[in-house]
Parts: structure tokens; sequence; C-alpha cells
């Protein structure tokens, strides 16, 4: 009697475990890790067949030639170590800035010419008043300082809209185009010393480093691509939500490239020509507002969606690994090289170097 319930428990344990081997199976993650290794870094297959045909037949980054032509895409593309500035340090340090934000241009520009006078500084003008670009333009009076307007009318229509930063990969490439290397920064960020060495080092090996987030969200977890995407922006990337679940967003607020030939076409094509389609960097429904960090599990979306930032994120993803952000990340808590100013801070600086200016002229 005792060895027949024993026979029966096993008999059990092994259905079971035949079960769980089965479900295991199926679960995307393990297909999707093989996957990996057999795309050898490509964009990633989709899990399942059906899916891939009618994303496919949808959503493509396709692009208009003519706006990839004026930012470099061309079939002898400049690039780095070849076609670079050799009058100036490299990286070029870049920002842009928004109507409203002179005080922060002209903090950048002094920041970068007392901390890095060898580098170039060059300030895309988004929207600047023509008073305040007279201003920005008594700040930017050596030979290695640039300001540059953009011409929306050269791209589709969206790029003008400021808050989906589609300008953001634009300007980025535009430079990467001209100079070879550029060191992008909002323009409310600051070095705090002067030496770059280790964050050149650092980006010399893949070519692309970004600043790691430092806000984090719930129990001290970095936010996940998946929280911060929209979904229909991962149909762009012929990739699917769930490859995302555990890949930490990197955050696009400062970040360093070099315009070599895999940078060039694995990272900055497809980052651009998502933030040239409407459709890709801002799906309908997508908002930057409103996130909601306490929907469990954490990986879910939170209905903030990061626009170029998230397409980088993804874009990074599929050509390093999925599970490899440290090859392009920069922890900034350790060296604390960058910092941020508020605007208050950024006011009273420019306050006292305008009061400067015309004390002296
Ligand atoms: C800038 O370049 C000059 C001339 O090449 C060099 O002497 C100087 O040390 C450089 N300064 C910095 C801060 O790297
Ligand atoms: C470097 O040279 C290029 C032309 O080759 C010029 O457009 C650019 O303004 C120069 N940069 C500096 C910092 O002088
Ligand atoms: C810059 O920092 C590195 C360490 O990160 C150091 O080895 C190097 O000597 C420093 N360079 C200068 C000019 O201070
Ligand atoms: C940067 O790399 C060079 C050569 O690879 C090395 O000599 C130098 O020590 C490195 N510097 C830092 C700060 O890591
Ligand atoms: C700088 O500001 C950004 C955005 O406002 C924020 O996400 C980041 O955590 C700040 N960094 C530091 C070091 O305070
Ligand atoms: C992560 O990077 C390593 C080293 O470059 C590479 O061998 C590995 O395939 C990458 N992982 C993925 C998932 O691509
Ligand atoms: C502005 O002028 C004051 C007094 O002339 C001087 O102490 C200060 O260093 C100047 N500030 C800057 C940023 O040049
Ligand atoms: C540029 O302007 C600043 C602020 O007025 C001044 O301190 C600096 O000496 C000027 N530099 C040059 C090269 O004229």
């Amino acid at each position: 009697m005792r060895s027949r319930t024993c026979f029966l428990i096993i008999i059990c344990l092994v259905v079971a475990t035949i079960f769980l081997i089965f479900f295991e199976d199926q679960r995307p993650i393990g297909t999707i890790q093989s996957l990996v290794t057999e795309t050898n870094k490509q964009f990633y297959k989709i899990k399942n067949f059906k899916d891939n045909l009618a994303i496919s037949e949808q959503k493509k980054l396709i692009t208009d030639d003519k706006y990839l032509k004026i930012l470099g895409f061309v079939d002898n593309p400049r690039l780095y170590p070849h076609s670079v500035w050799r009058n100036s340090s490299l990286p070029i340090i870049v920002t842009a800035v928004q109507s409203g934000q002179l005080h922060h241009a002209v903090g950048f520009l002094r920041n970068i010419m007392t901390m890095l006078p060898n580098h170039s500084a060059v300030v895309y003008n988004l929207g600047l008043s023509n008073y305040d670009v007279k201003m920005l333009m008594k700040f930017c009076n050596s030979s290695k300082c640039f300001v540059i307007d953009l011409n929306y009318d050269l791209f589709p229509s969206h790029v003008a809209k400021l808050a989906i930063h589609a300008y953001r990969p634009v300007i980025i490439q535009d430079a990467l185009n001209f100079a070879g290397a550029v060191l992008y920064m909002e323009c409310d960020i600051r070095f705090s010393f002067g030496n770059i060495t280790a964050l050149v080092n650092k980006s010399l090996k893949t070519g692309i480093v970004l600043s790691e987030q430092e806000d984090v969200g719930v129990s001290n977890q970095k936010h996940a691509v998946t929280s911060l995407t929209h979904p229909k922006m991962f149909e762009y990337f012929q990739t699917v939500v769930d490859n995302f679940e555990f890949t930490p967003m990197i955050s696009v607020r400062s970040m360093l490239v070099f315009n070599t030939e895999a940078i060039h076409k694995n990272i900055m094509l497809p980052w651009v020509q998502c933030a040239l389609i409407q459709e890709c960097i801002y799906p309908i429904g997508a908002q930057s507002d409103g996130c909601r960090f306490d929907k469990k599990p954490h990986f879910r979306y939170s209905g903030c969606h990061r626009y170029d930032e998230s397409a980088l994120n993804l874009v990074l993803g599929l050509h390093f690994g999925v599970d490899n952000v440290s090859l392009y990340s920069w922890d900034n808590s350790r060296t604390r090289l960058f910092f941020n100013v508020t605007d208050e801070v950024a006011e009273k600086e420019y306050f006292v170097l305008k009061s400067n200016l015309t004390g002296t002229s």
C-alpha cells in the first residue's frame, strides 16, 4: 500500500516536471536568448512569425532620402577618424537652447571656455529671439565658439515641436557630420572639472557613451526601457516589448559620440530615421507626463514616453545587446564630472556676467 502511494507520488512529480519544462520552453525569454546568440547582434527576430509579418508590413524605418542627405547619410559619408575637425580638440561640445534659455546658453559657454578651452563649443539655436542671439554672440566671442540656427524648413514639420525632441538626434548628427566627435549636453549641465580623459577613453571603446539616469524609481530600481517607451515604438524597430523589460533606461541629457562607421550606420541612422517619422518618435497617444511608476510589475508602461530617448535606448539595446548597458553607459555618480544648474542659479550668473559686460564697454 505504502509503495503504491510512493509510486503515485513519483508519477505525479515526473508529470509535473515534464509540464514545467514544457512551459518553461514556451517562455519568451528563453526564445529570445537563443535568438540573440543566433542572430549575432543583428536586429532581433520577432518571437512569433505571424506578428513578424504583420509588423514588417506596417511599420518601417523609411525616410525621404533628401533629409538623410542633408545630415550626411550618403554613399561616402564623412566618418571618424578621417573626416574630422583638426583645428579643435575633439570632441566638440554641443548644446541646444530654446526661447527663454539665454541665461543657460551664456552660462554653458562660460563653463566650456573655462573648463575645456581647447574644445569648440556649438550652440544650436532652436528659437531664441533676435535680441537674445545678439546677447549670446557677445559671449560667443572666440574662434572656437559657434551659434547655429536650426533650419526647421529642411525637415518634416514635427521636428519643430520641441517637446518631442526630434531635433536632438538631428542636431547631434549634424554636428557629428561636420566635426566627427560630439559631446552633447543639455544646456543646464555644467562640467565640475575639465578632465574628460576617462569619459573619452570609455566612449572610444564602443563609439558612444550616455549618462546613467540618476532619478531612480521605486525601491531604488532604475526605470526599465519598457516603462518609459510607448509600446508602438517597438514595432518600428522590429522588436517586441518583452525584450526590454530588464534593460535600464539611459539618459540622453549628456552623451559622447564618435562618428565611426558602426555608429554612423547602426546607431545614428536608425535613431535619426525614427526621429524623422512622426509616428515612430511620437506614437498616437504618447505623452511625457503623468507617469505612474507604482504599477506592478515595475517594467509595465508607466504612461510616459521619452521620445528620442526611448528610440535611442531601443537602438542601443538592439545593437549592443539588451543586457549590455554597461558598454554604453557612464556612471556620473562616481566622478561627478557633470552637474545640473537650476534656472535661478543660471539667471544669477547671467545677471553678473551681463553687468560685467556693460561695465567694460
Ligand atoms: C590647449 O592647447 C595648447 C596648445 O596645443 C596646449 O599647450 C594646452 O596645454 C592645451 N590646454 C589644455 C587645457 O588642454
Ligand atoms: C575648422 O575648420 C573648418 C573648415 O575645415 C571650419 O569650418 C571650422 O569653423 C573650423 N573650426 C574652428 C574651431 O576653427
Ligand atoms: C585626467 O584624469 C586622469 C584620470 O582619470 C589622469 O590620469 C590624468 O592625469 C588627468 N589629466 C590631467 C591633465 O589632469
Ligand atoms: C585612457 O586610455 C589610454 C590608452 O588606452 C591609457 O593610457 C590611459 O591611462 C587611459 N586613461 C584613463 C583616464 O583611463
Ligand atoms: C539633473 O536634472 C535631470 C532632469 O532635470 C535629472 O533627471 C537628473 O537626476 C539631475 N541630475 C543630478 C545629478 O541632479
Ligand atoms: C554583450 O556584449 C558582449 C561583448 O561585446 C557580446 O559578446 C555579447 O554577445 C553581447 N550580448 C548580447 C545579448 O548581444
Ligand atoms: C565680474 O566683475 C566682478 C567685479 O569687477 C569680478 O569680481 C568678477 O570676477 C567678474 N565675474 C566674472 C564672471 O567675470
Ligand atoms: C569675451 O567676452 C568675455 C565677457 O565679456 C570676456 O571676459 C573675454 O575676455 C572675451 N574674450 C575675447 C577673446 O574677446
